[in-house]
């Protein structure tokens, strides 16, 4: 498989647990789960949640119940927590899986009725998942969510005013509704202030990489290098063109070679003409269009042959520069990464 892949993508789950101990410092003495939705943000679920519960995580947050089910098998022991709450025909199963719906709306909590552990998330500013604060007043008595829980929208933005609003609803709400423990914070929101941190953090993205801090040096690791494999050479002794749309005019004496990944791999196409790799340190562009399974780069005045791995993401090239000249968010690129990469995990 190592040698049939046009991918290579190694994973460090070491650097993913030393990320969750940074976190766990940051939180001072609180506790911190991890948001392991969506494949652990792309990189495994399997191995992630292990190495995160081998680090000291106990709560662990995914988006649906098929998701929670799956982790059940990895992690026997785990509070699993489900983000989208209890949909309609799903509270059987997930009493089944002992799994904790954040219940999302008045009717979520009506017909949970008393099946089992659940946690209540209130909306606080992004309309997205919660109950809106009027709903409050019409709670059953004697409720006790185990965990009390909202989202911020903007942390990432630390001066934006709707955290301050978001934490100060958040702490109406912590005065009203029973609770085991109140969580708000996510990656960004546990380096807001200590007054955004309530009892939990709930990173998902800084576990994996992602600068929670846009404003500063990551203080993260990024655990991921991908290197794609050189399918073919080109010499260019004539004027001619490279790729779909032929939107890249090349020139004698250039040199060019195809990498076997492309946009089915999640290697987005609008970094078309943007990307760059890297070839022993030195940096060399993407030429022309990403097509689906390859794309070409400029290697002129370097010696390159077939079979060679090149970076593509690594320590020149984190997930949040890509995404920055793809136009998009780092998660986006770590959730994008292919199926057909051959998958190495270190740790
Ligand atoms: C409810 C909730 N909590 C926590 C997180 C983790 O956020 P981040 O990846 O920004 O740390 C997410 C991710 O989208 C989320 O939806």
């Amino acid at each position: 498989m190592f040698e049939t892949s046009g991918g290579l993508l190694t994973i460090d789950l070491n650097i993913i647990k030393s990320n969750y101990a940074r976190l766990r410092h940051e939180l001072g003495g609180k506790d911190c789960a991890a948001v392991v939705k969506a494949d652990a943000y792309g990189l495994g679920l399997e191995p992630v949640s292990k190495a995160l519960w081998q680090a000291g995580a106990r709560s662990f947050f995914v988006a649906l119940p098929n998701e929670g089910i799956e982790l059940r098998n990895y992690l026997p022991e785990a509070d699993i927590h489900i983000l989208v709450g209890a949909l309609p025909g799903t509270e059987e199963v997930l009493q089944d899986h002992n799994l904790i719906p954040v219940l999302n709306s008045l009717e979520q909590i009506k017909r949970w009725d008393s099946r089992g552990r659940f946690d209540i998330q209130i909306d606080t500013g992004m309309t997205r998942l919660g109950l809106p604060p009027r709903d409050l007043q019409h709670l059953p008595q004697g409720l006790k969510a185990d965990i009390l829980m909202s989202h911020f929208a903007c942390a990432d933005d630390k001066d934006h005013a709707l955290n301050q609003h978001q934490i100060e609803a958040f702490n109406h709400a912590t005065q009203h509704i029973a609770h085991k423990r109140a969580s708000l914070a996510n990656s960004s929101g546990i380096f807001l202030s200590e007054h955004a941190q309530f009892d939990l953090g709930r990173p998902g993205c800084a576990l994996y990489g992602i600068n929670p801090t846009p404003h500063k040096t990551n203080p993260m690791g990024n655990p991921v290098r991908l290197q794609g494999k050189i399918a073919q050479v080109h010499d260019i002794d004539t004027q001619q063109s490279v790729g779909y749309g032929a939107t890249q005019k090349l020139q004698a004496g250039q040199k060019l070679a195809t990498i076997a990944l492309g946009y089915a791999d999640g290697y987005l196409r609008s970094l078309s003409s943007q990307g760059e790799l890297y070839i022993n340190d030195v940096k060399v562009p993407v030429v022309g269009r990403v097509s689906m399974d390859v794309i070409s780069i400029d290697v002129s005045g370097l010696d390159v042959a077939e079979g060679q791995w090149v970076d593509v993401i690594g320590p020149h090239n984190p997930p949040d520069l890509l995404a920055e000249k793809a136009g998009t968010i780092g998660y986006e690129i770590l959730t994008s990464l292919g199926g057909r990469y051959q998958r190495v995990y270190k740790g």
